[in-house]
């Protein structure tokens, strides 16, 4: 085994989009184990739009990533050694590792670290469909949308980690389910493979009146609930095709990220036609992360919900693969394997 981990560190923070030179590549040595640690081998890192938030120093929902340390994450992988009864070697493990080869958890973070069954589930499904993005598609759509048999729900950012997941529980529930995503493969993927009713290439409607016409040709009946992942024209068109009582979960909106203007133009629709509109953080509902995991855990392992993966290959590509991911260069969970 090695004795040196290599880690990606934050270097700088990134003004606009962020380059490689906000990313320091690292060697330290591998710590000898206390009593209650456990030395885990990452086989996979996730890539998650929200890290580019934290790579900011401004105020959020989360303490910013601090400069010079490893870039935080989730990680699955296995443990490689332990001086821990509850773990042993062999086991396979998800956890907030980081960007880096190896971690130690020790007893006090316990908690950071979760025993996983590969058996009917790949290791690195847990990062995406049945890990925290999967949960925030399932808390969003049944906590917030809550739809009904029937209804139309339209999520946008629809092919990738999280969108995939709404969109087919949506179904599972007996509804119209109607996609965003870019590019017609992406939306071919989206139809044909995840069994969407109908997924709208938005970069075809780059303006408000061609995406929301598109809008009013994929849902006929309206929009009951929206699960926005994007902000922005995509927000604005949607709203125009709002039903009355309508439902908007504030997933993200990864189209300000990176500090673009995502501007609301018509506001007064959300009066107009007396929605709710609620923002969520998963990681604030630790409750239903059992039973969501449990559902979409099932519904994985039975084969009744599928999901794809952007997998880049080796600790070198994580930047990249980053910045990919939100260009929509990813088509699916984006990952980075490092076994
Ligand atoms: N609230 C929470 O607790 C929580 C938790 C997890 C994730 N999220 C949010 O959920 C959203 C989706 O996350 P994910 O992990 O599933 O990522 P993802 O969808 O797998 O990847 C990001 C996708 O966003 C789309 N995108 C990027 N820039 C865009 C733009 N300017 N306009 C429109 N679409 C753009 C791209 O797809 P296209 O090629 O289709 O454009 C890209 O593939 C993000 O906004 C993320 O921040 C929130």
């Amino acid at each position: 085994m090695s004795t040196i981990n290599r880690q990606w560190q934050l270097a700088s923070r990134p003004s606009g989009e962020p380059t490689a030179a906000n990313f320091r590549l690292v060697e330290a040595p591998l710590p000898e184990l206390a009593d209650g640690e456990v030395l885990v081998r990452h086989h996979f890192l996730s890539l998650d739009p929200y890290m580019r938030g934290r790579m900011n120093d401004a105020k959020s929902y989360a303490q910013p990533q601090p400069l010079d340390a490893v870039m935080q994450g989730g990680t699955a992988g296995e443990v490689v050694a332990s001086r821990n009864a509850e773990f042993a070697v062999g086991d396979k493990v998800v956890g907030m590792g980081g960007w880096q080869e190896y971690s130690v958890v020790g007893a006090a973070q316990r908690g950071m670290l979760r025993k996983v069954d590969t058996t009917h589930i790949p290791l690195s499904a847990y990062l995406g469909t049945v890990g925290m993005p999967g949960v925030t598609a399932w808390y969003g759509l049944n906590r917030i949308i809550a739809p009904k048999a029937g209804e139309t729900v339209v999520v946008s950012a629809s092919s990738g980690a999280v969108g995939t997941v709404v969109g087919q529980l949506a179904k599972i529930k007996g509804c119209r389910a109607v996609g965003l995503a870019g590019g017609p493969e992406k939306c071919a993927f989206v139809t044909d493979v995840l069994g969407f009713d109908a997924c709208i290439d938005y970069r075809q409607h780059p303006d408000l009146k061609s995406l929301s016409a598109a809008l009013k040709d994929a849902c006929p009946q309206g929009i009951d609930g929206y699960f926005e992942n994007v902000g922005g024209v995509t927000l604005d068109a949607v709203l125009q095709r709002m039903n009355a009582f309508g439902r908007i979960a504030v997933c993200g909106m990864i189209a300000g990220y990176n500090g673009a203007p995502i501007p609301l133009t018509q506001p007064q629709l959300i009066l107009v036609s007396r929605l709710l509109v609620q923002g969520f953080i998963v990681s604030e509902h630790m409750d239903v992360w059992p039973q969501a995991l449990a559902e979409i855990g099932a519904l994985v392992a039975a084969g009744k919900l599928k999901y794809r993966e952007s997998v880049a290959e080796g600790l070198a590509s994580a930047p990249e693969a980053f910045f990919g991911m939100l260009k929509g260069r990813n088509f699916g969970k984006q990952l980075v394997r490092l076994v």
